[in-house]
């Protein structure tokens, strides 16, 4: 698949592609790649609607299908949550490069395991791709190199209340709200936000971060930009109310409910700071529609991989030595990077 100067030939399939985040990855790659981009999705409609291809990553055989069907994929960016690594293993064994926008510090893990079939096939599977992970991910690792090695990295994330997320991302949240939870709230600034306090909140960085930075310990917290909302939601939390989330009948319910609710604004900033004795080195990026910049950094992620499929095997974003930059990549796209002293962002 890869020629001598043009990079990996073949189409990209996009499942998820006309989701909130797969609507953005399709529309960038197209303008970059034009012509080889091919969304997916269940609803044979909505995919024609949008010149792609009905598939249902929760159907292995049926998939299958859709790759024996288009016949030249080369890279898959998986825009909705599998049930497991399934679909990974099915693109990794056929030498198909992935780029995974997931969340779930389970499936990471379960794809993870498939990095010598990745290598086998001398194909690619990146993981932590998005804002968080992903942006979490570029930025504890610049924090935890220029400090000389965290012995603690603390992630938070400031999410809009007012910003339209998409239901798989919303599920996934209510989900999440549902498991227990370790760990203290923190007081700390984020830019544009002044002091927030955010809540522990298990996003995968906890463990991905851990294990390709060697941290030992990585805290991941959240809140939202509304402060009446942040409060409300973790004071449930606290009553134990939020455990019913838990159960398909009060999850989808809940789940519908939060798709709902579009009080604050859209903007989002996540911050991470490394620790190492008494130092401390932070930094923080700003944005508005964190979906639109989990595409870009989706659609970046895929651009490397047609232009210089490296390194093989498995990785997470923060492997990439090529994609470090992209905070800064992201700057004509309303991307701030902000380097934090003291607590406050500068
Ligand atoms: N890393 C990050 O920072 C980050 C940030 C945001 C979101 N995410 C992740 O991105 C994913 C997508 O979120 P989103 O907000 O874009 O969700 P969304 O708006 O609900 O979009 C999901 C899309 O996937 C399709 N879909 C649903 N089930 C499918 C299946 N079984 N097989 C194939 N297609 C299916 C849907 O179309 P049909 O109904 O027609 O199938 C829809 O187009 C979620 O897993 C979320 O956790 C990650």
């Amino acid at each position: 698949m890869t020629t001598a100067n043009s990079g990996v030939a073949g189409r990209i399939l996009v499942p998820g592609g006309y989701g909130a985040v797969g609507e953005g990855v399709t529309a960038t790659l197209e303008r970059w790649f034009p012509g080889r981009v091919v969304p997916g999705g269940r609803s044979a409609e909505r995919a024609r609607r949008h010149g792609g291809v009905q598939v249902d990553v929760t159907d292995p055989r049926g998939f299958e299908r859709v790759l024996d069907h288009l016949g030249d994929v080369a890279v898959v960016v998986l825009c909705v949550e599998p049930p497991d690594a399934t679909v990974a293993r099915i693109c990794l064994e056929r030498g198909i490069h992935l780029v995974d926008v997931g969340a779930d510090a389970g499936l990471l893990a379960a794809v993870e395991g498939l990095r010598e079939t990745a290598v086998r096939t001398r194909a690619t599977a990146v993981l932590s791709v998005g804002v968080a992970p992903g942006l979490t991910n570029l930025l504890a690792r610049r924090a935890h190199e220029e400090v000389g090695g965290a012995e603690r990295i603390d992630v938070t994330v400031l999410l809009g209340s007012g910003e339209r997320h998409g239901a798989d991302a919303v599920r996934w949240t209510v989900a999440h709200l549902a498991a227990p939870t370790a760990g203290r709230r923190l007081r700390t600034s984020l830019p544009g936000f002044g002091r927030r306090t955010a809540h522990p909140f298990p996003f995968s960085d906890q463990h991905a971060a851990a294990r390709t930075l060697g941290v030992p310990r990585v805290t991941t917290r959240l809140c939202l930009d509304s402060r009446l909302l942040t409060a409300l939601l973790f004071g449930a939390r606290a009553t134990g109310l939020l455990r019913l989330a838990a159960r398909p009948g009060p999850g989808r319910l809940l789940t519908s409910l939060f798709g709902r609710v579009h009080s604050g604004g859209d903007a989002f900033a996540v911050r991470v700071d490394a620790h190492r004795g008494g130092r401390r080195v932070g930094y923080a990026v700003r944005g508005h529609r964190q979906s639109r910049f989990t595409a870009l950094v989706a659609a970046h992620t895929a651009r490397h991989l047609l232009h210089a499929p490296w390194p093989l095997g498995v990785v997470h974003l923060d492997e990439i030595t090529e994609l470090s930059d992209l905070p800064a990549r992201l700057a004509p796209d309303g991307l701030t990077l902000h380097r934090l002293v003291d607590g406050a962002s500068r």
